[in-house]
């Protein structure tokens, strides 16, 4: 400014001053710089360009899947149990050990399919992520509110999300695509029949279950190793929506879980949800009519009791979306001593793929950011530099010993625990199979079963209204699996496509497709 007109005492001279980056005083933020009040800008003006260019980059690549979501605060507190029984006999992760021991967490919950800025009331699975800053190191558990998966190995992740993601041409989610998929994937029947029936549309974050969906191993001071899966119940009750109401929702509301979980955050009512795991020893089962390894299974309850293990209760909300809620990172490698994995296939792709992503989402440091930094732990790594490094982890005394070994100072190797070997010994041929027991329709059956008569009428109209956009080969496929998961739902959806299960009844099983007795007789 050169006419003087912001100098001398002004309103708002109470509150502090804005600055550039470089830490600069900015005089003038509603005018560039001009040779004189109508010609051209000058190219020197740096706080314009700082200004601008850092505009220009205020977007990172959204997740590819669950980019809708929202991030909140608060803690875990331990029962010291597992129902009745010591924790220690199965695991020493020392988060759970100590009764009313308490552990930070950030919890995100998300939609799977939609972009950021999409519906929270759509159908889909809803994520839930929950990271434990534990002093041992961060934990992640990163499950969905479902309980099983559409697939289950992760070779098969990026056919089945292209197949539920918008079409590349048309750009609109097409029934015919997704079904298409499903229909020739005949371990997704038990994640349809959640999803399409009123679950499948949780009322809000508040009111939905979690569940760590693969399974893991815990691991005792023996070294002794148990296979588990989470699970998490809201101590709000569970409710959702059918497909009306969430379209009276939508209409006027795109955000309203995300704004429903702040709001209740923000009077004082902080939701809160109990964990309890189900157990089973280290083996591969053969009592059982499926592969505990498998995720389109659920363990009977009745034979793997769900018991208490702690509490989460959520009383933060974010301070600022960007920074806490789209640069959080969550991964299933993410584990403290005393957890571990199982061989679980879609454990190991899952694996790899969230580091992976973060690296090209967030930037090869986003374990420095604040809200994924394992804050409760000492970081000492030998990692340098790379894009936005932002401070030297461990470089403490020996500044100039950035590897390992060393007699000259420097980082040295942790002992271990107990033992580097847990669990059964493991030995087989290199292959590519599917596991043995698939058993794709059993378990989808016992589910349908077990819906009131209200959730299987909506299940089915979703059936119907979505396959009838549907070709007559991909409905009558569908119509197929739907009378090998139970007669009734076979029957009904073919009703309503105008398909007599007399007119599928020829089909042959699909290509590799393994069918139990009782599938058979079925057909
Ligand atoms: C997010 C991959 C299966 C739950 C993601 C992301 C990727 C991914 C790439 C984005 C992560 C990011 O940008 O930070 C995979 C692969 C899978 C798989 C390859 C199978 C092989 C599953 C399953 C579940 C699940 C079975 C549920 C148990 C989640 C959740 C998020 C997520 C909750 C969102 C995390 C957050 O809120 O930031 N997944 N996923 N995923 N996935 Fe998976």
């Amino acid at each position: 400014m050169t006419d003087g007109a912001n100098r001398g005492p002004r309103q708002g001279d109470d509150q502090p001053v804005l600055t550039n980056r470089q830490g600069h005083p900015v005089y003038d933020n509603q005018n560039q710089r001009t040779v004189g009040a109508r010609g051209p800008a000058t190219l020197e003006n740096y706080q314009f360009l700082e200004k601008i260019s850092h505009f220009d980059r205020e977007r990172i690549p959204e997740r590819v899947v669950h980019a809708r979501g929202t991030t909140t605060f608060g803690f875990f507190e331990a029962y010291g149990a597992l129902g009745d029984e010591p924790v220690s006999r199965y695991t020493r992760a020392k988060l759970f050990q100590e009764k009313g021991k308490r552990t930070d967490v950030a919890v995100r919950f998300s939609t799977v399919i939609g972009g950021r800025d999409s519906s929270e009331a759509a159908r889909d699975p809803r994520g839930f992520a929950v990271k434990f800053y534990t002093e041992d190191g961060n934990w992640d558990l990163v499950g969905n509110n479902l309980a099983v998966f559409f697939i289950r190995d992760a070779i098969k992740f990026p056919d089945v999300i292209h197949s539920l993601k918008p079409d590349p041409v048309t750009f609109r989610q097409e029934p015919n695509r997704i079904f298409d998929f499903m229909s020739q994937t005949p371990e997704s029947m038990h994640m349809l029949i959640n999803l399409f029936s009123p679950r499948g549309i949780p009322a809000d974050y508040r009111h939905m279950q979690g569940f760590g969906v693969n399974t893991y191993k815990w691991a005792n001071e023996a070294g002794e190793t148990h296979l588990v899966k989470y699970h998490w119940m809201p101590r709000q009750g569970v409710r959702s929506m059918t497909a009306a109401d969430a379209a009276a929702v939508q209409a006027h509301e795109l955000g309203h879980a995300t704004k429903d979980l702040h709001e209740a955050i923000n009077r004082g009512e902080y939701p809160e949800w109990e964990l309890l795991v189900q157990t089973m020893t280290d083996d591969e089962h053969p009592e059982l009519d499926f592969d505990p390894l498998d995720d389109t299974k659920t363990w009977p309850e009745d034979r793997f009791p769900p018991r208490p293990v702690g509490r989460l209760v959520l009383d933060a909300t974010v301070r600022n979306n960007f920074a806490e809620n789209e640069q959080i990172a969550f991964g299933t490698g993410v584990l403290v001593d005393g957890l571990d994995f199982s061989d679980d296939k879609m454990l190991v792709g899952r694996t790899f793929s969230y580091s992976d992503t973060q690296r090209y989402r967030v930037g090869p440091n986003y374990l420095q950011l604040p809200v994924n930094q394992a804050r409760n732990a000492d970081i000492r790594t030998n990692q340098r530099d790379g894009q936005m490094t932002f401070y030297v982890d461990g470089e403490g005394e020996s500044p100039h010993v950035n590897y390992e070994p060393s007699i000259s100072g420097g980082l040295r190797e942790a002992r271990y625990p107990t033992t580097d070997e847990q669990g059964p010994v493991i030995s087989g041929r290199l292959t590519r199979k599917r596991i043995p027991r698939t058993n794709d329709y059993q378990q989808a059956g016992e589910r349908y079963l077990l819906m009131e008569q209200w959730e299987r009428d909506d299940l089915v109209e979703n059936f119907v209204t979505l396959l009838s956009e549907c070709d007559r080969p991909i409905q009558e496929r569908m119509v197929w699996h739907f009378l090998l998961v139970e007669d009734d739902l076979g029957v009904r959806v073919g009703t309503g496509l105008g398909i007599n299960p007399g007119d599928v009844a020829h089909l042959e099983p699909l290509a590799g497709q393994e069918l139990t007795e009782q599938d058979r007789e079925r057909l």
